[in-house]
C-alpha cells in the first residue's frame, strides 16, 4: 500500500468527497484530524494573482503586489524556451514567496481566429510554438517547488458562449493542432495541474470528458497529476469524477459533495474512482507541501522588474523599418504622440489581471534616454465617448507636435474595453480615429514610427505608408521602458510573430466558423489554422507567421539534414549576423511531404532557435526535428502515424521568407488497416497477404469480366476504374467465380496475418 492509498484508507466517506471541491476561492479543504493541510492555488499565468481579502471571480479585488511580466502573447513573440524558463522561475519564485501551491498557467490555447478576446493570454497560432514554450514556463515555475496548471483544456479558442459551446473538431485537427502542444507540455514537464475547459468537445463537457480526461490525458500522454475544473466548469459532479476530474473548483459549498456522497451510496459511483480522485489531491497537498518555503523573501522587486524589462524588449516585434529610421539617435528632437505613451495597456482584463509592483510608462521612459527635445501630445482620447471636435483637436495638436519635431513616435493600440477575457472581438480594427491620426501626422511628418499595444492582431491598413512599425503587444508592466530600449537600440529587436497578421478579416481562417450558433462552433477550417491557411491559399498577408526585423542582417549558408538514429530529423545551418550590431535570430524549420496520401500544409513549423550573435559572427546552429512531430492523426487506425518519403526541410526567417531548403529521405510508420468488405481492390491489392492473392484471381479473369470490354478511354487501363470498387461487390460482377464466402475467407486470411 503507498503511502498515499494509507491516507485515503483512513478517511470517511464525506471526508473524501470533501477533499475534492474547494474551500473557498483559492483554497482546497484540509482535515485537520489526519493531518491534510488546506494549499492555496491562483492565477496566473504572467504574475501572481493573490487576492488578500475576500475573493472575487473577475472583480479583481486587490491583490498583493506582484511582477506583470509580458502576457503570453508577449512573451511568446521571443521564441526563446530559455527566456521563457527565466521569467518562470521568476513567477515560481514569486508564487512560493507568497506561499501559493499552484500557479495557474500557462494557456497554451490555439489562436484560431484573431477575434478571441483572450488571445493575448495564449501563445500562439501554431501548437509547436506553443508546446515547446508551455513546456518551457512550466518547467520555470515547477523548479521553485510549486506547481503551473496547464489550460484551458481543452478547445477553448473562444470567449463567446465559453460555458456551454461545443468545440466540433474533426479528430486530424483536433489532434494535430488543439491537442499538440498540451501533449507536447504534458510529456516534457508534467504539470502538476492540468485545469479542463469550460466549453465541450465534440458535444462533451471538457469537464466530463472521459476520453480527453482520462484516456487522451492519462492513458496515452502519461500524465501523472491532478485534473482541477476551471472556475465553475463542472456540468454534473459525479459524471465529472468518473470521467477523470479530480478537483472541483472553487467552493460549491459542500452541495456537490453531498451528490458525490449520495452517489456512493446509491451504487451508482464506485468508491473507488472516488478515492483514485482524492489520492490525487492528497498527492498535490503533499508536493505543495514538500515545496513550501523552497523560497525565502522578500521578494527582489528590482531584480525582478530588470527581468521583465528584459523579456519585453525580448516580446517586441519590429514589422517594418524602411531606411533604418531606428534605432533613434539619442538628440534626435521627438514628438511622442498617442494616450497610450503615458497610460501604457500592458496586460489583459480578466482573471490574469496582476496588481503590478510598478509600472513604467514610454514617455518618462524616452525621456530618460533622450538628449534632444521630446515633446508629448495625447493625439486620441481612449474614452468611450469622444465628440467630433474633441477628436479634431487633439488630432490638430498632436500635428502641429509631429511638424515641429524631426521624428514623431506614435503609440497606437487597442483600448482596454476592447478585448477582454469574457468576450470576443466584432473586428480587428483600431478605432477609427486612430487611422485618421496617422494619416494626419504622415501628412505632417514623414519619419513617423508607430508603436502597437494590443493583446489580439489589428488590421494595418496603413502599413505601407508608415516607415517604422513596432508591434509591441502587451508588455507588462516594464513595456515602456523595453520599448524605450529598442527605439533607441540599446536593445536589438528580435521577436518575430507567433501569428499571422492578416490584411482583412474576413480572409481570416475560421472567419465563416467563428464563434458558430446554438452553442456549436464547427472548426470547418480544419488544419488550416493560421499560416496553414494563408499559405494554402496563397493569400496576402500584412506580416506573415515568424516575420519580425533587427537592427543587423543575417545570412543564412545552405541547410543540410539528416535522419539520426532515433528517426529525429538534425537540421544544420550556418548563420551569419552580418551587419553592425550583436543581435538575435529565430532560425525556424519548416517541412512538407509533397505527394503526401493525406491532407496538408504547404509547410508547418516543426522546430526554432533564438540565436545570439554578435556582429560579424558566424555559427553553425543545430535544430531538432522530432519525428513525433512529423506525425499525423492517421484516422483508419485512431494513432499517429509517419508517413514515409522524401521530406523538404525549409530553414526560413518565417514562414515567407525560406532561405534554404535540403530534401531529407523518412522511413515511414507500416499502417496495416483492416480489411473488410468495403475495402477498395486498390486497399486489398496492397495488403502484403491478400494483394498476391488477388492478383492472381484478376490475372486469370483477365477480360472475361462481363461488361468491361470497351468501356474505358483509349489509353486508360481497366485497373484504374477497379481499384476503387470495394472488394464485397466483385461477386455481382465475376459470376459464379467468387463467393462472398472466398471473399470472406480471404479477409480473414489477410486480417489475422496482421502483426
Ligand atoms: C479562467 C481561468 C482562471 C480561473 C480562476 C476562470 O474564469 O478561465 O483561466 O484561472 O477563472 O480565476
Amino acid at each position: 500500500m503507498t503511502e498515499t492509498d494509507a491516507t485515503v484508507a483512513q478517511l470517511t466517506l464525506a471526508e473524501k468527497a470533501s477533499l475534492t471541491s474547494g474551500a473557498s476561492f483559492w483554497y482546497t479543504k484540509p482535515i485537520e484530524r489526519i493531518g491534510i493541510p488546506a494549499i492555496m492555488v491562483t492565477d496566473g499565468p504572467h504574475g501572481l494573482r493573490k487576492q488578500a481579502g475576500s475573493a472575487d471571480h473577475l472583480g479583481l479585488g486587490d491583490s498583493v503586489p506582484a511582477t506583470c511580466f509580458p502576457p503570453a502573447v508577449g512573451l511568446g513573440s521571443s521564441w526563446d524556451a530559455a527566456l521563457v524558463r527565466r521569467v518562470g522561475e521568476a513567477l515560481g519564485a514569486e508564487t512560493s514567496i507568497e506561499n501559493v501551491g499552484v500557479l495557474l498557467g500557462p494557456g497554451v490555447n490555439i489562436k484560431r481566429s484573431p477575434l478571441c478576446g483572450r488571445n493575448f493570454e495564449y501563445l500562439s497560432e501554431d501548437p509547436i510554438v506553443a508546446g515547446v514554450l508551455g513546456a518551457a514556463y512550466v518547467s520555470g515555475v515547477q523548479s521553485q517547488g510549486v506547481g503551473t496548471s496547464l489550460k484551458h483544456f481543452a478547445a477553448n479558442n473562444q470567449e463567446n458562449d465559453r460555458m456551454r459551446t461545443s468545440a466540433d473538431i474533426d479528430p486530424r485537427p483536433l489532434r494535430e493542432v488543439y491537442l499538440r502542444g498540451f501533449q507536447r507540455v504534458v510529456e516534457e514537464a508534467q504539470p502538476w495541474t492540468v485545469m479542463c475547459s469550460y466549453n465541450r468537445v465534440n458535444g462533451v463537457y471538457a469537464s466530463e470528458n472521459p476520453w480527453l480526461l482520462t484516456q487522451v490525458l492519462r492513458d496515452e500522454w502519461g500524465f501523472e497529476g491532478l485534473v482541477v475544473s476551471d472556475w465553475g466548469a463542472v456540468n454534473e459532479r459525479v459524471a465529472a469524477l468518473v470521467a477523470g476530474l479530480d478537483l472541483e473548483m472553487p467552493s460549491s459549498n459542500g452541495r456537490t459533495d453531498a451528490e458525490l456522497v449520495a452517489a456512493v451510496e446509491a451504487g451508482e459511483l464506485g468508491e473507488k474512482a472516488l478515492d483514485v480522485a482524492v489520492g490525487r489531491v492528497i498527492d498535490l497537498v503533499r508536493k505543495v507541501t514538500a515545496g513550501a518555503g523552497r523560497i525565502a523573501g522578500p521578494l527582489d522587486v528590482d531584480a525582478h522588474h530588470a527581468l521583465a524589462r528584459e523579456a519585453a524588449g525580448r516580446s517586441i516585434v519590429l514589422l517594418r523599418n524602411d531606411d533604418g529610421i531606428l534605432p533613434l539617435a539619442t538628440d534626435t528632437s521627438i514628438a511622442v504622440i498617442g494616450a497610450f505613451a503615458t497610460k501604457p495597456r500592458y496586460q489583459g482584463a480578466g482573471s490574469s489581471m496582476i496588481n503590478p509592483t510598478r509600472l513604467d510608462n514610454a514617455l518618462d521612459e524616452i525621456r530618460a534616454f533622450a538628449t534632444g527635445n521630446v515633446v508629448f501630445s495625447e493625439g486620441f482620447s481612449t474614452a468611450l465617448e469622444v465628440s467630433a471636435d474633441e477628436a479634431a483637436r487633439l488630432r490638430s495638436e498632436a500635428v502641429d507636435a509631429a511638424s515641429a519635431a524631426s521624428v514623431a513616435v506614435l503609440f497606437l493600440g487597442l483600448p482596454a474595453r476592447l478585448e477582454s477575457e469574457g468576450y470576443d472581438r466584432d473586428d480587428i480594427d483600431l478605432p477609427a480615429d486612430q487611422g485618421e491620426l496617422v494619416d494626419a501626422v504622415l501628412a505632417a511628418q514623414p519619419n513617423t514610427v508607430v508603436v502597437l499595444s494590443n493583446g489580439g492582431v489589428v488590421a494595418l491598413p496603413f502599413a505601407d505608408r508608415v516607415p517604422a512599425i513596432l508591434e509591441g503587444w502587451l508588455l507588462g508592466q516594464a513595456g515602456g521602458g523595453a520599448t524605450a530600449d529598442v527605439l533607441f537600440g540599446a536593445v536589438n529587436p528580435s521577436g518575430k510573430l507567433t501569428e499571422t497578421i492578416p490584411l482583412r478579416l474576413r480572409d481570416t481562417p475560421a472567419f465563416l466558423d467563428f464563434p458558430g450558433e446554438f452553442s456549436h462552433v464547427r472548426y470547418g477550417e480544419g488544419l488550416f489554422v493560421g499560416y496553414r491557411w494563408y499559405d494554402a491559399r496563397e493569400l496576402e498577408v500584412a506580416f506573415p507567421f515568424g516575420h519580425g526585423l533587427s537592427y543587423t542582417v543575417f545570412e543564412y549558408g545552405d541547410a543540410a539534414a539528416s535522419v539520426a538514429a532515433d528517426g529525429d530529423i538534425e537540421v544544420r545551418v550556418r548563420v551569419t549576423n552580418a551587419g553592425p550590431v550583436a543581435g538575435r535570430e529565430v532560425v525556424q524549420v519548416y517541412a512538407s511531404l509533397p505527394g503526401s496520401a493525406v491532407q496538408r500544409p504547404v509547410r508547418e513549423l516543426k522546430a526554432f532557435a533564438s540565436v545570439e550573435l554578435s556582429a560579424g559572427e558566424s555559427r553553425e546552429v543545430v535544430l531538432t526535428v522530432r519525428r513525433a512531430d512529423l506525425e499525423y492523426w492517421d484516422v483508419r487506425v485512431d494513432q499517429w502515424v509517419v508517413e514515409g518519403g522524401a521530406y523538404t526541410v525549409d530553414v526560413a526567417a518565417s514562414s515567407r521568407d525560406i532561405r534554404s531548403s535540403v530534401v531529407t529521405d523518412v522511413v515511414g510508420d507500416e499502417v496495416r488497416v483492416p480489411l473488410n468488405r468495403n475495402s477498395s481492390l486498390g486497399e486489398v491489392l496492397s495488403d502484403p497477404v491478400a494483394g498476391p492473392l488477388v492478383q492472381q484471381a484478376l490475372a486469370s479473369m483477365g477480360d472475361s469480366m462481363p461488361g468491361a470490354e470497351g468501356i474505358m478511354p483509349e489509353g486508360v487501363s481497366m485497373d484504374k476504374m477497379i481499384q476503387a470498387f470495394p472488394i464485397g461487390r466483385i461477386t455481382m460482377m465475376a459470376g459464379d467465380a467468387v463467393t462472398p464466402e472466398m471473399i470472406d475467407a480471404l479477409l480473414a486470411a489477410a486480417n489475422s496475418a496482421r502483426p
